[in-house]
């Protein structure tokens, strides 16, 4: 039995990237494993989320995490905030990371750019408090897309850094995990680019049959191949890799051969490929609208999943303070 440790930022709605890249893994892997999933919502600060915003964005991660089917009888589901051990572990992992390190993240470079006005010290260290997160239940996989690639590997170096440091064999070295296969990237459709919250490129969870049909009908294409098997530009492969995950394979094989011999139509994929979406999507936003109108339900969910990741998470800062040397003197 594995132990599993991942988390979702509370910036905004799911989109098919989080299903696919994490949210569907974790559902696999709850079955037969020990998980805890989690909403990152410390993580969220680094955006600066406006108070009266904050709790709204938790509830309704909360309720696309349940209405895609992790269910809380088998994994341990709680907010991150509920359990400030995981504060305190990042406190003190911090003093064992270097700002040379952190500040060749790729992701942090990449805030720089995008964000020239907010550089925080938390995006700084956010890989800290992912390695906090991760080894706070002293994780073996973690169910990530692509994108976090990197910050698992900064992880596994906190942990081997803290354990070589003490001379100890406290933490497991974390893997980046995909049910199956590889990681993932789900594109945007906008051409270009992984399918994010932010880029304005992507297709969430929530979206009504109406909102995806538009979204997709709008997507960036090409005028289309003029010579048979001829390279396939990255706008175009991009709707191929959404289709491959939402679609049947013998509609993919369809209009892979329409490309192929240059008979493609664009339009009639994109139409395809949008009812194949809303066909999966309609019944994962029923729940969700059904689950966040359930605060009882939800209320009891937080509560007995902090309580479990407390317990978890407690005994692991326990034992660390030891290992750094905080001893009763008295
Ligand atoms: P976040 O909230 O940006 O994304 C959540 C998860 O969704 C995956 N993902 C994608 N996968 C494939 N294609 C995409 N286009 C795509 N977009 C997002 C991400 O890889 C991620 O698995 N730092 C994390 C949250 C976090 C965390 C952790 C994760 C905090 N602590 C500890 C794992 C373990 C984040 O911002 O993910």
């Amino acid at each position: 039995m594995d132990i599993v440790v991942s988390g979702i930022r509370s910036t905004g709605n799911l989109h098919l990237g989080n299903y696919f890249g994490a949210v569907r893994n974790f559902v696999k892997m709850q079955h037969e494993n020990k998980c805890f999933f989690f909403i990152a919502d410390y993580h969220s600060l680094t955006t600066h989320p406006k108070p009266e915003d904050l709790q709204g964005n938790i509830k309704q991660v909360l309720s696309e995490f349940l209405a895609c089917g992790i269910d809380p009888e088998m994994a341990t589901v709680f907010v991150q905030s509920d359990v400030p051990e995981v504060a305190e572990l990042y406190l003190l992992l911090n003093m064992n990371a270097y700002v040379g390190e952190l500040q060749r993240t790729a992701s942090f470079k990449e805030k720089i750019r995008k964000q020239p006005d907010n550089i925080n010290a938390g995006l700084l260290t956010y890989p800290v408090l992912m390695a906090a997160d991760i080894i706070i239940h002293k994780a073996n996989k973690v169910p990530v897309g692509k994108d976090q690639e990197q910050h698992l590997e900064m992880t596994r170096r906190f942990a081997r850094r803290f354990n070589s440091m003490y001379g100890v064999n406290y933490f497991p070295e974390p893997e980046a995990y995909n049910f199956g296969s590889r990681l993932i990237k789900i594109p945007g459709l906008d051409g270009s680019g992984k399918m994010g919250k932010s880029e304005g490129n992507g297709i969430f969870l929530s979206d009504p049959p109406e909102e995806i049909r538009k979204k997709v009908m709008r997507a960036v294409t090409d005028s289309g191949p003029v010579e048979p098997n001829q390279k396939m530009p990255v706008p175009i492969k991009n709707l191929f890799t959404i289709m491959g995950v939402v679609s049947e394979p013998s509609t993919v094989k369809h209009f892979r051969e329409k490309y192929a011999s240059c008979e493609i139509r664009y339009g009639e994929m994109k139409k395809q490929l949008a009812e194949d979406i809303i066909r999966f999507i309609s019944p994962v936003r029923e729940k969700i609208l059904a689950i966040s109108s359930d605060d009882r339900y939800l209320a009891k969910v937080m509560k007995e999943g902090a309580e479990k990741a407390r317990a978890s998470a407690s005994a692991t800062v326990r034992d660390v303070k030891e290992i750094i040397g905080y001893r009763k003197m008295f």
